[in-house]
Order: structure tokens, then sequence, then C-alpha cells
């Protein structure tokens, strides 16, 4: 057996673990867990006929909230209504408002059915699926004024899961789930949601960059939003348990103010106008049972049309005001030390010196796809050997790569794209003596990664911001 396939074993076991299911379970027959697999889970609602179109929203606008400023009555109301979802499921499992049912409308859009993910329909997707679940959220609680909270993991004292998500820390409580692998206590890494991941994905000069198109995703639904799943683990580390944790709606609730707070940036970051994208049609139950279609250019004005609104974004304050992003093409050979072009060398170096953010991008980097992880790259063999991580001169940024399932049916059609600010790590990329060698790690797991590796990819360039005056 291949160190490989005695480290797919080992996952499976532990998959099967978490469904209860002991070594008796490994050697009984499929069909014994077939209540939940993924491919059970995974199915679409049976035949809901025709969807009826969402009209328009009539609750009052109220601010969706960081989860950590939640106060003690607020903490109950959220705790109450995900307790009553939860209750449905054990009650009605029918009932497409049930915690369960809620989970798998996420897994069925993640690869069993259509794929949300890996395109222009994520941000979208993902905005329309919380909105309906918001309002049943309100509806079993009798508060239409209920609003999700969000996970602000990228407010540097806010690293951890916000305390109504594990206080208490057990079956308890309706905001916990017990295959996390974050500890109460432990921190998101900076490097995965810090200020240089949130800067990259804000100043995305235009919605390809930051939403993606039909056939590609945006920066940010890599990092920060797929970190934050790696790094939670458990069932949040694959798409097609992800929604089982309650955790999941309060960080997709932060990845879509993001999107927010992107639209707000700037005059020049609007939403896809092509009919392709805004005659993009998706359905859901509403809180009454409903059956309803809502289109993408139906959720590109959270405010107005979906009722909600979310604080102000500090980095407003602190991203650079930039014009335009121009590209600096280089010569490349993947898996070998390419020599930048002395005047590349030298324009660049003339961007550093005039403080302009400067970017390393990599186009369909090919790391390994058979598992859930973040592999870190570096800018040479010996630094992703030594591995320090964000403390190393030569670290560029992470890949996290995110299973649809468990199982490693994983199909990544869409290889991410990768968008690095290396701005601060311009003066080593471009030092004279020193070529220029990709090379990805996976992180905290040496054991089964082991030997770094050249990234190979598609197409890897540079560009940096023109700034405004
Ligand atoms: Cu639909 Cu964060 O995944």
């Amino acid at each position: 057996m291949s160190l490989a396939d005695s480290r797919e074993g080992e996952s499976r076991r532990a998959f099967l673990q978490q469904l209860g299911v002991g070594t008796l379970g490994l050697l009984a027959p499929t069909s014994l867990l077939v209540p939940r697999t993924a491919l059970a889970v995974c199915e679409p609602p049976g035949s809901p006929g025709t969807p009826s179109p969402w009209r328009h929203d009539c609750r009052p606008i109220r601010p969706r909230r960081p989860a950590s400023t939640l106060s003690g009555p607020e903490i109950q109301k959220l705790k109450d209504a995900y307790k009553a979802m939860r209750d449905l499921t054990a009650n009605d499992p029918d009932d497409p408002r049930g915690f369960m049912q809620q989970a798998n409308v996420h897994c069925w859009n993640c690869g069993a059915g259509p794929q949300v993910h890996g395109s222009w329909q994520f941000f979208a997707w993902h905005r329309a699926y919380l909105y309906f679940h918001e309002r049943i959220l309100g509806k079993l609680v009798n508060d239409m004024d209920l609003r999700l909270p969000y996970w602000d993991w990228d407010e540097p004292g806010h690293r951890k899961i916000p305390g109504a998500y594990d206080t208490p820390n057990d079956g308890t409580n309706p905001l916990w789930n017990g295959t996390r692998g974050m500890a109460p206590g432990d921190d998101l890494p900076d490097e995965d949601v810090g200020t240089t991941v949130m800067q990259a994905a804000l100043t995305a000069a235009n919605f390809t960059d930051f939403g993606g198109t039909a056939s590609f995703g945006g920066i940010p639904e890599g990092s920060p939003h797929g970190s934050v799943h790696v790094d939670v683990g458990g069932d949040m580390g694959a798409f097609s348990t992800a929604a089982r944790d309650p955790i999941f709606y309060a960080h997709h609730s932060n990845v879509d103010k993001m999107w927010s707070d992107w639209n707000k940036g700037s005059s020049t970051h609007t939403n896809p106008t092509d009919p392709a994208f805004l005659n993009l049609t998706w359905s859901f139950f509403d809180e009454n049972k409903v059956w309803r279609s809502i289109k993408a250019s139906q959720v590109l004005d959270h405010e107005s049309q979906l009722r909600y609104v979310y604080g102000p974004s500090k980095f407003w304050e602190i991203l650079p005001c930039i014009l335009d992003w121009v590209v600096v093409k280089v010569p490349w050979k993947f898996g070998r030390a390419t020599v930048v072009d002395p005047r590349v060398r030298e324009r660049l170096r003339q961007v550093l010196e005039r403080k302009l953010p400067l970017r390393l991008h990599i186009d369909a980097p090919q790391v390994s796809l058979n598992r859930t992880a973040i592999y870190r790259v570096y800018g040479d063999p010996e630094e992703a050997k030594a591995d320090k991580g964000p403390e190393s001169p030569g670290y560029l940024g992470v890949i996290p790569i995110v299973l649809n399932d468990r199982e490693n049916h994983h199909q990544l059609r869409r290889p991410p794209r990768v968008v690095f600010d290396v701005t601060r790590r311009g003066g080593w990329l471009l030092a004279p003596d020193r070529p220029l060698q990709l090379t990805f790690i996976e992180r905290g797991n040496k054991k089964v990664a082991g030997e770094p590796r050249p990234l190979n990819g598609k197409q890897v360039f540079f560009s940096y911001g023109e700034l405004a005056e």
C-alpha cells in the first residue's frame, strides 16, 4: 500500500467514525450507511414543481452584526432559532426548513447536482441561500427582524470561533458542531485571513478578479473563504457537509460582507451586466415552505432588496486607491528556476520604489487535489523546506483546497486562480542574483506532504497598481 493509499484508508475510517460507524460498520453492507452518506444527503428536493418567483421583501432594513457583539438575549434568540430548526429535522425530517434539509441544500449544489463553487455563481448563490435561511430562522422564533450574525475573522481580535458557537462546547448548544478541528481558544492563522489576504481581495480591479466568470472563481473564493473551511475542519472541511455546522452561515455572512464591501470600495467595482449572469436562477424553499425562484439580478442590492446591511469596513480607510492594475508578463518555465529578465526586474523595482502595490498571479496552480488542505507557496525551494511561514522572506501566501466531500470524490473541474500581494516581499523576490522557483508544501502535515514540490500552473505574471494622486 502506498503512503497515499494508506492515508485514504485512514481518512475513510475517520469519516466512518464521525458517522458513528465503528469497525463493525466498516464491514457492514453499504446500505447501512446510506442515511448519512454524502450521496443520500445530496439529493435535490423531490419534485417541488414550478417555483413561484420571489418578488420582494417587506422586512425592515436591519444590520447583520458581528457575532461577537450580540447581546445575551440576541444570542439566546439565535440559539432558539437553530434549536427549532434542529427540532424540525428530528420531528419532521421532510420539512425543507429543518436543519439537515437546510444543510443539504448546500450539499446538492456543490457537485451532486449543480456546482455553485468555482465560478461567478459563488457570491450570488450563497447570498440567496443565506437570505432564505435567515428568513426561516426568523420565522421559527417569530421575529422577522432577526438577521444572521457574521464572523468577522478579518478583525485580528476575532480569530477564534465566536463564543456563542462553542459556549457551551457540547450538544446542548444548538450552534455547536462536534466535528470541528478547531477547539475553543484556537485562532485562525493570520496568513489565512489577515490584511494581506483581505487587501488582495478587496482591491481586485473588476468582478472577474473579485467574483470570477462563468468558468473561473474569483480571488477571495480561495483565500480567505476556502482557508476558513479548512481551518475550522470537520464538517466545514468539505462542501457536502459544511452547512451542517452553524458556523458555516456566520462564515458566509462575512464572505457576503466582503462582496458588499468590494462593491462599496470604488465606483469601478461593479457587478457583471452580462445577462448570462443576471439571469442565473436558483430555487429555495422559503419560511412558509413555498418553493421560490430568485435571480442573480435580484440579490445584487442587498440593502433595498434583501433588507439587510453590514456595518462599515475597516479596510476602506487603509486600502490604497488603485486606478488600474498593470500586468507585467514574465517568461515562465515551470518546475525550473526562472531568471526574471533584467528589464522586467528593473521595471518592477521602480514600482516598489514608488511604493505601489505589487502582486504575483498564478493561474491554475497544480497542487494536490486529493484532500482538503492548505498549501504554502514560497519563492524558492530552500525557503519552502525550512517552511517558516509568513516569517520567511521567501513566503508568498497560501492556496487552500476544499474537497467536495470527505470520501474524496473531489472533482476540481476549475482549478483556482491565485493572487498574492507581494508588495512587502518584492525586494526579496527581485534580488538580482535570485532566480524565482515557485515551490509549495502542505502546511502542518510534514509527515504526509513530505518534500516541497515545484509549483506548476498555466500562467504566472505580476501586476502592479497605479495609484490615484
Ligand atoms: Cu458553498 Cu463556503 O461554501
